[in-house]
């Protein structure tokens, strides 16, 4: 594990480096999961700036996925986007994952949009639907804030009792209809993957009290609170997961579904950036 002191270096440096290319500090992080990419198209005044190029950043492996920050204006708010994100699944470890958020929170980014792709457990739910994370259960097996206590950045214990800012949820299920979109919330389950659920293991999910389940934004969700930021997490319901209709699950079910709902997500989370 990785010292607070070469921690705070990488970071401190990883800062730097951005704050010369970029002319206003965004106030907004983003990260794009699959089916949310195109969102990067909105963004004004770009300044793009591959994960290659940032020190320290890891670098995304995942096909589908640019690997860049892009910096700019959205509905007259500065943003940054992450388009491509790091998965636990891919190797990195916790902090790999999460240096992002962590390069997010140094810029001064104080609110956070998360998306992912994810199988739906709750049987009200359909494919293609997006529903707003209301809590989640963190079945990675890991804790990203394990370790020293980065003190400047956050609290040893932090709260996560309203972990997806209720006030920001309530305002976001509010415009749904406005986008052609179901309001519904749902608890997001996280596994380490990458091998999709067992029939089981989704009953047991179901039992437990997941709506979804995915392999990501449990870990960025965590340091973003940790760091005092509000969090609004959306799910894209690709597929339903396994055992609860009888087919078998694909990635590229996955990604099909994404691509489909693509223009509405993006015209959904573009629509947030008004209230
Ligand atoms: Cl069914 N499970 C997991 N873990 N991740 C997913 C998924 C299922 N569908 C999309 N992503």
């Amino acid at each position: 594990m990785i010292s607070e002191k070469d921690y705070n270096r990488k970071l401190t440096e990883a800062r730097s480096y951005l704050m010369e290319k970029i002319s206003t500090k965004p106030e907004l992080g983003i990260i794009l999961g699959s089916g949310l990419g195109a969102f990067a198209e909105l963004i004004q005044e770009k300044t793009v700036i591959s994960y290659k190029e940032i020190p320290h950043f890891p670098i995304s492996t995942v096909e589908g996925h640019a690997g860049q920050l892009v910096f700019g204006k959205v509905e007259n708010r500065s943003v940054v986007a992450m388009q491509g994100r790091f998965h636990y699944y891919e190797g990195y470890n916790m902090q790999e994952v999460t240096f992002p958020v962590r390069v997010m929170q140094t810029l001064g980014v104080a609110g956070l949009i998360v998306t992912n792709a994810a199988g739906g457990i709750n049987p009200e739910f359909r494919p293609g639907d997006l529903i707003l994370i209301k809590d989640h259960l963190n079945f990675m097996g890991e804790n990203p804030l394990r370790g020293a206590n980065l003190s400047d950045l956050g609290p040893r214990f932090p709260d996560l009792s309203d972990g997806y800012n209720t006030e920001w949820r309530q305002k976001a299920l509010a415009i749904t209809e406005d986008y052609g979109i179901r309001p519904q919330e749902g608890v997001y389950a996280a596994m380490s993957g990458p091998s999709y659920e067992t029939p089981a293991e989704i009953r047991h999910l179901h039992v437990v009290g997941a709506d979804m389940v995915g392999m990501s934004t449990v870990p960025e969700v965590i340091v973003a609170n940790h760091g005092g930021m509000k969090v609004l997490g959306i799910s894209c319901v690709t597929n339903m997961a396994a055992g609860i209709l009888p087919q078998k699950l694909s990635h590229a079910e996955v990604m099909e579904t994404a691509e489909r709902v693509e223009k509405k997500f993006v015209a959904f989370v573009q629509g947030l950036m008004k209230v």
